[in-house]
Protein backbone atom coordinates (compact mmCIF):
# COMPACT_ATOMS: atom_id res chain seq x y z
CA UNK A 1 0.00 0.00 0.00
CA UNK A 2 3.04 2.75 0.71
CA UNK A 3 6.32 2.48 -0.70
CA UNK A 4 9.36 4.72 0.60
CA UNK A 5 11.90 5.30 -1.92
CA UNK A 6 14.85 7.37 -1.05
CA UNK A 7 12.20 9.14 1.04
CA UNK A 8 13.96 12.69 2.81
CA UNK A 9 12.60 15.39 4.49
CA UNK A 10 14.66 18.41 5.74
CA UNK A 11 13.46 20.70 7.64
CA UNK A 12 14.70 24.45 6.88
CA UNK A 13 16.13 23.61 3.50
CA UNK A 14 16.55 27.35 3.03
CA UNK A 15 18.35 28.53 6.20
CA UNK A 16 21.67 27.53 6.69
CA UNK A 17 21.15 24.87 9.53
CA UNK A 18 18.87 22.03 8.10
CA UNK A 19 17.57 19.35 10.26
CA UNK A 20 17.78 16.45 8.23
CA UNK A 21 14.50 14.61 9.73
CA UNK A 22 14.56 11.47 7.32
CA UNK A 23 16.93 10.36 5.32
CA UNK A 24 16.81 8.08 2.69
CA UNK A 25 14.51 6.20 3.97
CA UNK A 26 13.40 2.31 2.13
CA UNK A 27 10.50 0.84 3.27
CA UNK A 28 7.27 -0.78 1.89
CA UNK A 29 3.84 -1.63 4.02
CA UNK A 30 1.34 -4.04 3.77
CA UNK A 31 -2.54 -3.22 2.85
CA UNK A 32 -3.68 -4.22 6.66
CA UNK A 33 -1.39 -4.84 10.25
CA UNK A 34 -0.39 -3.50 12.71
CA UNK A 35 3.05 -1.57 12.44
CA UNK A 36 4.85 -0.18 15.56
CA UNK A 37 7.19 2.97 15.03
CA UNK A 38 9.95 3.31 17.42
CA UNK A 39 13.33 5.52 17.90
CA UNK A 40 14.34 8.31 20.23
CA UNK A 41 12.73 11.19 21.03
CA UNK A 42 14.36 13.78 17.55
CA UNK A 43 14.87 10.71 15.30
CA UNK A 44 11.59 11.38 12.50
CA UNK A 45 9.03 9.40 13.58
CA UNK A 46 6.37 12.19 13.49
CA UNK A 47 7.97 13.38 10.44
CA UNK A 48 7.58 9.97 8.47
CA UNK A 49 4.00 10.05 9.49
CA UNK A 50 3.37 13.55 8.27
CA UNK A 51 5.16 13.01 5.05
CA UNK A 52 2.97 9.66 4.57
CA UNK A 53 -0.03 11.27 5.49
CA UNK A 54 0.59 14.18 3.02
CA UNK A 55 0.59 16.78 5.81
CA UNK A 56 4.05 17.47 4.69
CA UNK A 57 6.15 17.12 1.71
CA UNK A 58 9.16 15.37 1.16
CA UNK A 59 12.34 17.06 -0.08
CA UNK A 60 13.27 14.51 -1.87
CA UNK A 61 12.69 11.30 -2.95
CA UNK A 62 9.21 9.46 -3.21
CA UNK A 63 6.17 7.31 -1.28
CA UNK A 64 3.63 5.67 -3.24
CA UNK A 65 0.25 4.74 -2.13
CA UNK A 66 -1.31 2.45 -3.83
CA UNK A 67 1.22 3.06 -6.66
CA UNK A 68 0.98 6.51 -6.80
CA UNK A 69 3.47 9.27 -6.17
CA UNK A 70 2.19 11.27 -2.94
CA UNK A 71 4.28 14.33 -4.86
CA UNK A 72 2.38 14.16 -8.14
CA UNK A 73 -1.10 14.12 -6.95
CA UNK A 74 -3.24 17.29 -6.45
CA UNK A 75 -4.22 19.63 -3.56
CA UNK A 76 -7.98 18.56 -3.53
CA UNK A 77 -6.80 14.15 -4.17
CA UNK A 78 -4.91 14.96 -1.01
CA UNK A 79 -7.46 16.34 0.77
CA UNK A 80 -10.12 13.33 0.12
CA UNK A 81 -7.51 11.01 1.14
CA UNK A 82 -6.86 12.59 4.37
CA UNK A 83 -10.90 12.57 4.98
CA UNK A 84 -11.87 9.51 3.72
CA UNK A 85 -9.21 7.19 3.74
CA UNK A 86 -6.53 8.29 7.07
CA UNK A 87 -7.37 8.59 10.27
CA UNK A 88 -5.09 10.61 12.75
CA UNK A 89 -4.24 10.69 16.37
CA UNK A 90 -1.80 12.79 16.70
CA UNK A 91 0.98 13.45 19.87
CA UNK A 92 -1.07 16.74 20.78
CA UNK A 93 -4.44 15.85 20.79
CA UNK A 94 -6.91 18.74 19.00
CA UNK A 95 -10.06 18.54 20.77
CA UNK A 96 -12.53 21.12 20.90
CA UNK A 97 -13.42 22.59 24.33
CA UNK A 98 -17.19 23.22 24.04
CA UNK A 99 -17.83 19.63 22.73
CA UNK A 100 -18.45 17.21 24.62
CA UNK A 101 -16.32 13.82 24.68
CA UNK A 102 -19.24 12.14 22.74
CA UNK A 103 -19.45 15.09 20.14
CA UNK A 104 -15.61 15.51 19.52
CA UNK A 105 -15.58 12.20 18.44
CA UNK A 106 -18.43 12.34 16.39
CA UNK A 107 -17.43 15.71 14.82
CA UNK A 108 -15.58 15.04 11.93
CA UNK A 109 -17.60 11.49 11.05
CA UNK A 110 -19.22 11.30 7.04
CA UNK A 111 -22.30 8.64 8.63
CA UNK A 112 -25.51 10.58 9.69
CA UNK A 113 -25.44 12.19 12.97
CA UNK A 114 -27.45 9.25 14.76
CA UNK A 115 -25.43 6.78 13.43
CA UNK A 116 -22.65 8.92 14.31
CA UNK A 117 -23.34 8.63 17.86
CA UNK A 118 -23.84 5.41 18.54
CA UNK A 119 -20.82 4.34 16.61
CA UNK A 120 -18.72 6.67 18.78
CA UNK A 121 -20.24 5.78 21.92
CA UNK A 122 -19.35 2.21 21.18
CA UNK A 123 -15.94 2.83 20.60
CA UNK A 124 -15.61 5.15 23.50
CA UNK A 125 -16.79 2.66 25.90
CA UNK A 126 -14.82 -0.23 23.91
CA UNK A 127 -11.88 1.72 24.70
CA UNK A 128 -12.48 2.25 28.68
CA UNK A 129 -14.41 5.49 28.86
CA UNK A 130 -17.32 5.41 30.67
CA UNK A 131 -21.05 6.35 30.36
CA UNK A 132 -21.18 9.59 32.23
CA UNK A 133 -18.10 10.91 30.68
CA UNK A 134 -19.25 11.28 27.10
CA UNK A 135 -20.80 14.35 28.67
CA UNK A 136 -17.66 16.16 29.68
CA UNK A 137 -16.08 18.54 27.83
CA UNK A 138 -12.30 18.14 27.49
CA UNK A 139 -11.54 20.46 30.23
CA UNK A 140 -13.42 17.94 32.36
CA UNK A 141 -11.25 14.72 31.07
CA UNK A 142 -7.98 13.62 32.21
CA UNK A 143 -4.99 13.53 29.30
CA UNK A 144 -6.14 9.89 29.02
CA UNK A 145 -9.72 10.33 28.41
CA UNK A 146 -8.78 12.68 25.95
CA UNK A 147 -6.55 10.94 24.05
CA UNK A 148 -9.56 7.94 24.18
CA UNK A 149 -11.54 10.79 22.61
CA UNK A 150 -8.90 11.28 19.60
CA UNK A 151 -8.67 7.37 18.93
CA UNK A 152 -12.43 6.86 18.69
CA UNK A 153 -12.49 10.38 16.42
CA UNK A 154 -9.83 8.78 14.08
CA UNK A 155 -11.53 5.43 13.35
CA UNK A 156 -14.81 6.82 12.93
CA UNK A 157 -14.88 6.74 9.46
CA UNK A 158 -13.24 3.78 9.26
CA UNK A 159 -10.08 4.80 7.62
CA UNK A 160 -7.84 2.57 5.14
CA UNK A 161 -5.22 4.15 6.87
CA UNK A 162 -4.87 4.93 11.05
CA UNK A 163 -1.67 6.70 12.03
CA UNK A 164 -1.46 6.86 15.52
CA UNK A 165 1.44 9.14 16.86
CA UNK A 166 2.30 7.76 21.30
CA UNK A 167 -1.80 6.80 21.05
CA UNK A 168 -0.72 5.80 24.02
CA UNK A 169 1.22 8.08 26.06
CA UNK A 170 -1.25 9.30 28.35
CA UNK A 171 -2.84 6.26 29.66
CA UNK A 172 -1.78 3.90 32.65
CA UNK A 173 -1.28 0.28 31.60
CA UNK A 174 -4.46 -1.12 31.74
CA UNK A 175 -6.46 1.43 29.52
CA UNK A 176 -3.21 1.46 27.13
CA UNK A 177 -3.84 -2.29 26.86
CA UNK A 178 -7.36 -1.64 26.39
CA UNK A 179 -6.43 0.66 23.49
CA UNK A 180 -4.15 -1.57 21.29
CA UNK A 181 -6.83 -4.44 21.83
CA UNK A 182 -8.99 -2.75 19.85
CA UNK A 183 -6.00 -1.26 17.32
CA UNK A 184 -4.82 -4.84 16.68
CA UNK A 185 -8.70 -5.81 16.05
CA UNK A 186 -9.15 -2.82 13.61
CA UNK A 187 -5.56 -4.11 12.05
CA UNK A 188 -6.91 -7.32 10.69
CA UNK A 189 -8.49 -5.35 8.23
CA UNK A 190 -6.74 -2.22 7.68
CA UNK A 191 -3.21 -0.55 8.04
CA UNK A 192 -2.51 1.19 11.66
CA UNK A 193 0.78 2.54 12.27
CA UNK A 194 1.69 3.05 15.74
CA UNK A 195 4.60 5.46 16.85
CA UNK A 196 5.11 4.57 20.69
CA UNK A 197 7.69 4.39 23.35
CA UNK A 198 6.62 1.72 24.89
CA UNK A 199 7.60 -1.39 23.24
CA UNK A 200 5.51 -3.47 25.28
CA UNK A 201 2.46 -2.26 23.57
CA UNK A 202 3.67 -3.08 19.94
CA UNK A 203 5.26 -6.62 21.03
CA UNK A 204 2.80 -8.69 19.11
CA UNK A 205 2.97 -6.15 16.54
CA UNK A 206 3.10 -7.63 12.30
CA UNK A 207 6.05 -5.23 11.88
CA UNK A 208 8.35 -3.28 13.91
CA UNK A 209 10.36 -0.40 12.28
CA UNK A 210 13.06 1.05 14.57
CA UNK A 211 14.35 4.71 12.94
CA UNK A 212 17.37 5.91 14.24
CA UNK A 213 18.88 9.62 13.27
CA UNK A 214 16.09 9.88 10.55
CA UNK A 215 17.17 6.55 9.21
CA UNK A 216 15.46 2.89 9.36
CA UNK A 217 18.13 0.72 11.44
CA UNK A 218 15.94 -1.97 11.86
CA UNK A 219 12.78 -4.12 10.62
CA UNK A 220 11.51 -7.11 11.84
CA UNK A 221 8.24 -8.88 11.33
CA UNK A 222 6.50 -11.25 12.91
CA UNK A 223 7.40 -14.56 13.40
CA UNK A 224 10.78 -13.59 12.27
CA UNK A 225 13.63 -13.83 14.94
CA UNK A 226 14.87 -10.48 16.48
N1 LIG B 1 8.69 22.02 12.11
C1 LIG B 1 9.98 21.71 12.27
N2 LIG B 1 10.96 22.57 11.89
C2 LIG B 1 12.26 22.26 12.04
N3 LIG B 1 12.70 21.10 12.55
C3 LIG B 1 11.78 20.20 12.94
C4 LIG B 1 10.38 20.47 12.83
N4 LIG B 1 9.70 19.39 13.30
C5 LIG B 1 10.64 18.50 13.69
N5 LIG B 1 11.89 18.98 13.48
C6 LIG B 1 13.16 18.28 13.75
O1 LIG B 1 13.20 17.11 12.96
C7 LIG B 1 13.74 16.02 13.67
C8 LIG B 1 12.74 14.89 13.72
O2 LIG B 1 11.61 15.33 14.46
P1 LIG B 1 10.32 14.42 14.71
O3 LIG B 1 9.29 15.27 15.31
O4 LIG B 1 9.99 13.72 13.45
O5 LIG B 1 10.93 13.37 15.78
P2 LIG B 1 10.20 12.24 16.63
O6 LIG B 1 10.95 10.98 16.38
O7 LIG B 1 8.74 12.24 16.35
O8 LIG B 1 10.49 12.70 18.14
P3 LIG B 1 9.56 12.55 19.47
O9 LIG B 1 9.70 11.12 19.91
O10 LIG B 1 10.20 13.48 20.43
O11 LIG B 1 8.17 12.92 19.12
C9 LIG B 1 14.13 16.57 15.04
O12 LIG B 1 15.50 16.89 15.01
C10 LIG B 1 13.29 17.82 15.18
O13 LIG B 1 13.94 18.78 15.97
MG1 LIG C 1 7.08 12.73 17.45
Amino acid sequence: MFTLKDATMIYDMDKEEKVYAMKSMNISFPDKGLIGIIGPSGSGKSTLMYTMSTLKKLTSGEIQYNGKSLSSISDSEKQRLRRNEFGFVFQRHYLINYMTALENAVVAANIPVSEARAKAEKLLLEIGLKKSELKHKPTKLSGGQRQRVAIARAMMNDPKVLFADEPTASLDHENAFLVMERLKEYAKERLVLVITHDTSIIKDADMTVKIWDGRISDVERKGEEA
